[in-house]
Protein backbone atom coordinates (compact mmCIF):
# COMPACT_ATOMS: atom_id res chain seq x y z
CA UNK A 1 0.00 0.00 0.00
CA UNK A 2 0.88 3.52 -0.35
CA UNK A 3 2.19 5.56 2.79
CA UNK A 4 3.45 8.75 3.60
CA UNK A 5 6.63 8.62 5.99
CA UNK A 6 10.27 9.41 6.15
CA UNK A 7 13.29 7.71 6.83
CA UNK A 8 15.39 10.41 8.32
CA UNK A 9 14.31 12.94 10.44
CA UNK A 10 14.29 16.95 9.29
CA UNK A 11 12.21 19.91 7.50
CA UNK A 12 8.87 18.87 5.76
CA UNK A 13 10.53 17.96 2.86
CA UNK A 14 11.97 14.49 4.25
CA UNK A 15 8.98 13.15 3.42
CA UNK A 16 8.80 10.50 0.55
CA UNK A 17 5.77 8.14 -0.96
CA UNK A 18 6.59 4.63 0.34
CA UNK A 19 5.08 1.31 -0.45
CA UNK A 20 4.41 -1.16 2.84
CA UNK A 21 2.77 -4.39 3.12
CA UNK A 22 -0.84 -3.59 3.84
CA UNK A 23 -1.31 -3.74 7.75
CA UNK A 24 -3.11 -7.35 9.02
CA UNK A 25 -5.86 -7.90 11.21
CA UNK A 26 -5.95 -8.65 14.89
CA UNK A 27 -9.36 -10.76 15.78
CA UNK A 28 -10.47 -7.32 17.17
CA UNK A 29 -9.31 -5.14 14.34
CA UNK A 30 -10.74 -3.53 11.58
CA UNK A 31 -8.85 -2.73 8.84
CA UNK A 32 -9.48 1.24 7.07
CA UNK A 33 -9.63 2.52 3.75
CA UNK A 34 -8.33 6.26 4.25
CA UNK A 35 -10.58 8.71 2.93
CA UNK A 36 -9.14 11.63 5.03
CA UNK A 37 -6.47 12.11 7.55
CA UNK A 38 -5.88 15.01 9.64
CA UNK A 39 -2.06 16.52 10.72
CA UNK A 40 -1.05 17.17 14.28
CA UNK A 41 1.39 19.00 15.62
CA UNK A 42 2.67 16.04 17.56
CA UNK A 43 3.69 14.87 13.67
CA UNK A 44 5.77 17.36 13.22
CA UNK A 45 7.10 16.63 16.10
CA UNK A 46 7.91 13.46 15.34
CA UNK A 47 9.25 14.29 11.62
CA UNK A 48 11.52 16.97 13.25
CA UNK A 49 13.05 13.92 15.64
CA UNK A 50 11.93 16.31 18.73
CA UNK A 51 10.45 12.59 20.15
CA UNK A 52 13.62 10.42 19.07
CA UNK A 53 14.38 10.09 23.00
CA UNK A 54 10.82 9.64 24.39
CA UNK A 55 9.37 7.66 21.80
CA UNK A 56 12.05 5.60 19.57
CA UNK A 57 10.83 4.50 16.42
CA UNK A 58 12.35 2.45 13.43
CA UNK A 59 12.38 4.08 9.88
CA UNK A 60 10.57 4.38 7.75
CA UNK A 61 8.42 6.34 9.80
CA UNK A 62 4.71 6.85 9.16
CA UNK A 63 3.39 9.23 11.46
CA UNK A 64 -0.77 10.12 11.88
CA UNK A 65 -3.19 9.44 14.45
CA UNK A 66 -6.82 10.82 12.90
CA UNK A 67 -8.33 9.11 10.12
CA UNK A 68 -11.91 8.64 8.97
CA UNK A 69 -12.61 5.95 6.28
CA UNK A 70 -14.17 3.07 5.14
CA UNK A 71 -13.98 -0.51 6.98
CA UNK A 72 -13.09 -2.88 4.36
CA UNK A 73 -12.39 -6.05 6.33
CA UNK A 74 -13.62 -6.89 10.11
CA UNK A 75 -11.99 -9.30 12.49
CA UNK A 76 -13.22 -12.59 13.80
CA UNK A 77 -14.27 -11.05 17.19
CA UNK A 78 -15.70 -7.41 15.89
CA UNK A 79 -19.02 -6.17 17.40
CA UNK A 80 -21.02 -3.66 16.22
CA UNK A 81 -19.29 -2.76 13.34
CA UNK A 82 -19.48 -3.81 9.03
CA UNK A 83 -17.82 -3.23 5.73
CA UNK A 84 -19.07 -0.60 4.32
CA UNK A 85 -19.11 1.66 7.42
CA UNK A 86 -17.71 4.54 7.94
CA UNK A 87 -15.64 5.60 10.52
CA UNK A 88 -13.61 7.59 13.01
CA UNK A 89 -10.30 6.46 13.61
CA UNK A 90 -7.68 7.10 16.57
CA UNK A 91 -4.46 4.74 15.88
CA UNK A 92 -1.28 5.74 17.87
CA UNK A 93 0.68 6.28 14.79
CA UNK A 94 0.59 5.02 11.30
CA UNK A 95 -2.40 7.61 9.96
CA UNK A 96 -0.65 8.63 7.19
CA UNK A 97 -1.40 5.11 5.10
CA UNK A 98 -4.10 3.88 2.74
CA UNK A 99 -4.80 1.36 5.20
CA UNK A 100 -5.25 1.48 9.13
CA UNK A 101 -5.68 -1.55 11.14
CA UNK A 102 -7.02 -0.71 14.50
CA UNK A 103 -8.69 -1.72 17.43
CA UNK A 104 -12.67 -1.64 17.36
CA UNK A 105 -12.39 0.15 20.54
CA UNK A 106 -10.66 3.12 18.78
CA UNK A 107 -13.23 4.17 16.36
CA UNK A 108 -16.91 5.23 16.77
CA UNK A 109 -19.35 5.38 13.55
CA UNK A 110 -19.22 8.99 11.40
CA UNK A 111 -22.18 11.24 12.25
CA UNK A 112 -23.83 10.71 8.47
CA UNK A 113 -24.19 14.63 8.48
CA UNK A 114 -20.36 15.17 9.73
CA UNK A 115 -18.30 16.11 6.66
CA UNK A 116 -14.81 13.90 6.17
CA UNK A 117 -12.58 16.91 6.80
CA UNK A 118 -14.61 17.21 10.00
CA UNK A 119 -13.88 13.82 10.75
CA UNK A 120 -10.62 13.56 10.28
CA UNK A 121 -9.58 16.35 12.00
CA UNK A 122 -11.47 15.23 15.62
CA UNK A 123 -9.80 12.07 17.09
CA UNK A 124 -6.99 13.33 18.70
CA UNK A 125 -8.21 16.75 19.80
CA UNK A 126 -11.50 15.73 20.60
CA UNK A 127 -9.98 12.67 22.90
CA UNK A 128 -7.55 15.05 24.35
CA UNK A 129 -10.19 17.99 24.68
CA UNK A 130 -12.71 15.44 25.98
CA UNK A 131 -10.15 13.73 28.69
CA UNK A 132 -8.48 17.36 29.87
CA UNK A 133 -12.00 18.90 30.69
CA UNK A 134 -12.80 15.78 32.75
CA UNK A 135 -9.61 15.71 34.55
CA UNK A 136 -10.70 19.59 35.64
CA UNK A 137 -13.16 18.34 37.47
CA UNK A 138 -14.84 20.99 37.54
CA UNK A 139 -18.49 21.98 38.94
CA UNK A 140 -21.36 23.85 37.19
CA UNK A 141 -20.37 28.06 37.36
CA UNK A 142 -17.06 27.55 37.95
CA UNK A 143 -14.55 29.28 35.73
CA UNK A 144 -12.43 27.24 33.54
CA UNK A 145 -9.93 29.66 31.79
CA UNK A 146 -8.18 28.31 28.64
CA UNK A 147 -5.10 29.37 27.05
CA UNK A 148 -5.16 28.57 23.38
CA UNK A 149 -9.05 28.54 22.84
CA UNK A 150 -8.71 29.13 19.38
CA UNK A 151 -6.09 25.75 19.08
CA UNK A 152 -7.80 22.52 17.86
CA UNK A 153 -7.62 20.95 21.55
CA UNK A 154 -8.65 24.35 22.92
CA UNK A 155 -11.71 24.82 20.82
CA UNK A 156 -12.97 22.05 21.90
CA UNK A 157 -12.48 22.29 25.23
CA UNK A 158 -14.48 25.45 25.08
CA UNK A 159 -17.35 24.15 23.54
CA UNK A 160 -17.51 20.73 26.10
CA UNK A 161 -17.09 22.72 28.92
CA UNK A 162 -20.13 25.17 27.82
CA UNK A 163 -22.03 21.82 27.47
CA UNK A 164 -21.26 21.86 31.10
CA UNK A 165 -22.41 24.67 32.31
CA UNK A 166 -18.94 25.94 32.91
CA UNK A 167 -18.31 29.41 32.78
CA UNK A 168 -15.35 29.82 30.06
CA UNK A 169 -12.54 32.34 29.32
CA UNK A 170 -10.81 32.29 26.22
CA UNK A 171 -7.89 33.53 25.37
CA UNK A 172 -6.61 33.58 21.73
CA UNK A 173 -4.87 36.21 19.68
CA UNK A 174 -7.47 38.95 18.89
CA UNK A 175 -7.86 37.45 14.94
CA UNK A 176 -9.48 34.90 16.49
CA UNK A 177 -11.64 37.23 19.18
CA UNK A 178 -15.03 36.15 17.06
CA UNK A 179 -14.41 32.77 16.71
CA UNK A 180 -13.60 31.84 20.25
CA UNK A 181 -16.85 33.98 21.21
CA UNK A 182 -19.01 32.00 18.69
CA UNK A 183 -18.02 28.54 20.14
CA UNK A 184 -19.66 29.74 23.15
CA UNK A 185 -17.37 31.26 25.23
CA UNK A 186 -18.21 33.55 28.14
CA UNK A 187 -15.27 35.88 27.66
CA UNK A 188 -12.46 35.75 25.24
CA UNK A 189 -9.23 38.33 26.17
CA UNK A 190 -7.07 38.69 23.29
CA UNK A 191 -3.50 37.77 24.70
CA UNK A 192 -2.10 40.76 22.06
CA UNK A 193 -4.11 43.24 23.30
CA UNK A 194 -4.54 43.43 26.93
CA UNK A 195 -2.65 43.01 29.87
CA UNK A 196 -3.73 39.47 31.09
CA UNK A 197 -2.24 39.66 34.73
CA UNK A 198 -4.03 42.83 35.72
CA UNK A 199 -7.43 41.20 33.70
CA UNK A 200 -7.29 37.55 34.68
CA UNK A 201 -5.22 37.21 38.21
CA UNK A 202 -6.58 34.83 40.58
CA UNK A 203 -9.92 34.49 38.06
CA UNK A 204 -9.88 30.39 37.67
CA UNK A 205 -11.17 27.34 39.68
CA UNK A 206 -8.70 26.04 36.71
CA UNK A 207 -6.36 27.04 33.94
CA UNK A 208 -6.11 24.74 31.10
CA UNK A 209 -3.14 25.56 28.83
CA UNK A 210 -4.01 24.29 25.75
CA UNK A 211 -1.77 26.95 23.65
CA UNK A 212 1.05 25.70 21.46
CA UNK A 213 4.18 24.66 22.68
CA UNK A 214 2.90 25.65 26.26
CA UNK A 215 3.16 29.49 25.23
CA UNK A 216 1.17 30.44 27.62
CA UNK A 217 2.31 28.65 30.33
CA UNK A 218 4.42 30.79 31.96
CA UNK A 219 1.65 33.51 33.11
CA UNK A 220 -1.34 31.05 33.14
CA UNK A 221 -0.09 29.80 36.63
CA UNK A 222 -1.31 33.86 37.94
CA UNK A 223 -5.11 32.78 36.83
CA UNK A 224 -5.31 29.88 38.98
CA UNK A 225 -7.41 31.17 42.52
CA UNK A 226 -5.88 29.92 45.76
CA UNK A 227 -6.34 26.30 45.99
CA UNK A 228 -7.25 25.90 42.58
CA UNK A 229 -5.78 23.46 39.59
CA UNK A 230 -3.26 23.93 36.24
CA UNK A 231 -3.28 21.81 33.26
CA UNK A 232 -1.21 21.93 30.87
CA UNK A 233 -1.20 19.65 27.47
CA UNK A 234 2.90 20.29 27.10
CA UNK A 235 4.88 20.98 29.85
CA UNK A 236 4.61 22.51 33.01
CA UNK A 237 5.58 26.16 34.04
CA UNK A 238 8.91 25.91 36.07
CA UNK A 239 7.22 28.71 38.78
CA UNK A 240 4.55 25.95 39.38
CA UNK A 241 5.83 25.08 43.10
CA UNK A 242 5.67 29.04 44.19
CA UNK A 243 2.14 29.45 43.67
CA UNK A 244 -0.20 27.11 46.10
CA UNK A 245 -1.99 25.19 42.70
CA UNK A 246 -1.90 22.16 42.05
CA UNK A 247 -0.28 21.55 38.82
CA UNK A 248 -1.24 18.86 36.30
CA UNK A 249 0.27 18.01 32.69
CA UNK A 250 -2.38 15.70 30.57
CA UNK A 251 -1.35 12.74 29.86
CA UNK A 252 -3.57 9.53 28.57
CA UNK A 253 -3.97 7.04 31.17
CA UNK A 254 -5.29 3.63 30.67
CA UNK A 255 -8.44 4.20 31.95
CA UNK A 256 -9.13 7.23 29.49
CA UNK A 257 -10.98 5.37 26.81
CA UNK A 258 -11.15 6.26 23.33
CA UNK A 259 -14.33 4.73 22.85
CA UNK A 260 -16.08 6.89 25.73
CA UNK A 261 -14.52 10.13 24.54
CA UNK A 262 -14.86 9.64 20.92
CA UNK A 263 -18.68 8.60 21.19
CA UNK A 264 -19.40 11.67 23.32
CA UNK A 265 -18.04 13.87 20.86
CA UNK A 266 -20.13 11.91 18.29
CA UNK A 267 -23.34 12.70 19.98
CA UNK A 268 -22.15 15.96 20.87
CA UNK A 269 -21.76 16.87 17.57
CA UNK A 270 -25.12 15.19 16.19
CA UNK A 271 -27.29 17.63 18.66
CA UNK A 272 -25.79 20.79 16.95
CA UNK A 273 -23.77 21.59 20.25
CA UNK A 274 -19.85 20.52 18.89
CA UNK A 275 -18.49 23.03 15.82
CA UNK A 276 -15.26 22.10 14.18
CA UNK A 277 -12.99 23.87 12.13
CA UNK A 278 -11.24 23.22 8.67
CA UNK A 279 -8.21 25.30 7.95
CA UNK A 280 -7.29 23.80 5.01
CA UNK A 281 -7.47 20.69 2.90
CA UNK A 282 -4.68 19.22 1.01
CA UNK A 283 -4.43 16.44 -1.38
CA UNK A 284 -3.42 12.62 0.18
CA UNK A 285 0.03 12.78 -1.73
CA UNK A 286 3.21 13.97 -1.36
CA UNK A 287 2.95 17.45 -2.64
CA UNK A 288 0.17 17.70 0.20
CA UNK A 289 1.68 16.11 3.15
CA UNK A 290 4.60 18.62 2.77
CA UNK A 291 2.35 21.13 2.28
CA UNK A 292 0.61 20.65 5.43
CA UNK A 293 3.81 19.98 7.13
CA UNK A 294 5.06 23.46 6.09
CA UNK A 295 2.04 25.05 7.27
CA UNK A 296 1.91 23.41 10.84
CA UNK A 297 5.29 24.52 10.93
CA UNK A 298 4.47 27.96 10.43
CA UNK A 299 1.23 28.03 13.23
CA UNK A 300 -0.48 30.98 11.74
CA UNK A 301 -4.66 29.49 10.77
CA UNK A 302 -6.80 28.26 13.51
CA UNK A 303 -8.45 24.59 12.59
CA UNK A 304 -7.51 21.70 11.15
CA UNK A 305 -5.12 20.68 8.63
CA UNK A 306 -6.39 17.92 6.65
CA UNK A 307 -5.55 15.32 3.78
CA UNK A 308 -7.80 14.20 1.41
N1 LIG B 1 -3.38 17.73 18.98
C1 LIG B 1 -3.47 16.91 20.01
O1 LIG B 1 -4.24 15.95 20.05
C2 LIG B 1 -2.64 17.17 21.21
C3 LIG B 1 -2.59 16.23 22.22
C4 LIG B 1 -1.80 16.50 23.33
C5 LIG B 1 -1.07 17.69 23.38
N2 LIG B 1 -1.13 18.54 22.36
C6 LIG B 1 -0.34 19.78 22.44
O2 LIG B 1 -1.23 20.83 22.79
C7 LIG B 1 -0.88 22.01 22.10
C8 LIG B 1 -2.09 22.50 21.32
O3 LIG B 1 -2.40 21.57 20.27
P1 LIG B 1 -3.39 21.97 19.11
O4 LIG B 1 -3.46 20.82 18.20
O5 LIG B 1 -4.65 22.52 19.67
O6 LIG B 1 -2.56 23.18 18.42
P2 LIG B 1 -3.09 24.42 17.60
O7 LIG B 1 -4.33 24.10 16.85
O8 LIG B 1 -1.93 24.96 16.85
O9 LIG B 1 -3.50 25.47 18.72
C9 LIG B 1 -2.59 26.12 19.56
C10 LIG B 1 -3.11 27.47 19.94
O10 LIG B 1 -2.12 28.12 20.74
C11 LIG B 1 -2.41 29.47 20.69
N3 LIG B 1 -1.29 30.32 21.08
C12 LIG B 1 -0.14 30.53 20.41
N4 LIG B 1 0.62 31.40 21.11
C13 LIG B 1 -0.06 31.71 22.26
C14 LIG B 1 0.20 32.53 23.40
N5 LIG B 1 1.34 33.21 23.49
N6 LIG B 1 -0.74 32.60 24.38
C15 LIG B 1 -1.90 31.91 24.28
N7 LIG B 1 -2.20 31.12 23.22
C16 LIG B 1 -1.29 31.03 22.22
C17 LIG B 1 -2.83 29.74 19.27
O11 LIG B 1 -3.85 30.69 19.35
P3 LIG B 1 -3.91 31.96 18.35
O12 LIG B 1 -3.84 31.44 16.96
O13 LIG B 1 -5.24 32.58 18.68
O14 LIG B 1 -2.71 32.76 18.66
C18 LIG B 1 -3.36 28.41 18.77
O15 LIG B 1 -4.73 28.47 18.47
C19 LIG B 1 0.33 21.67 21.23
O16 LIG B 1 1.51 22.08 21.86
C20 LIG B 1 0.27 20.17 21.11
O17 LIG B 1 1.53 19.59 20.90
C21 LIG B 1 -1.92 18.35 21.30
Amino acid sequence: MKALGFTTYGVPEVFEELELPKPTLGEKDVLIKAQAIGINPYDALLRAGTMQKIRPLEFPIVPGSDVVGEIVEVGSKVKHYAIGDIVIAHPSIGGYGEYVAISSAKIVKKPEEMSLEEAAGLASVGTTAYFAVKLAKLKKNETLIIQGASGAVGSIAVQIAKEAGIHVIGIAHSRNRDYVSALGADEVVAYDEENLANRLADKADVVLDASFGGKGAAEGLQFVKKGGRYISLTSLPDNAEEKKVKAMRMTRTKDMKDKEALGYLADLYRSHKLRLKTAETLTFDLRGVIGAHQLIDKKKVAGKLVLK
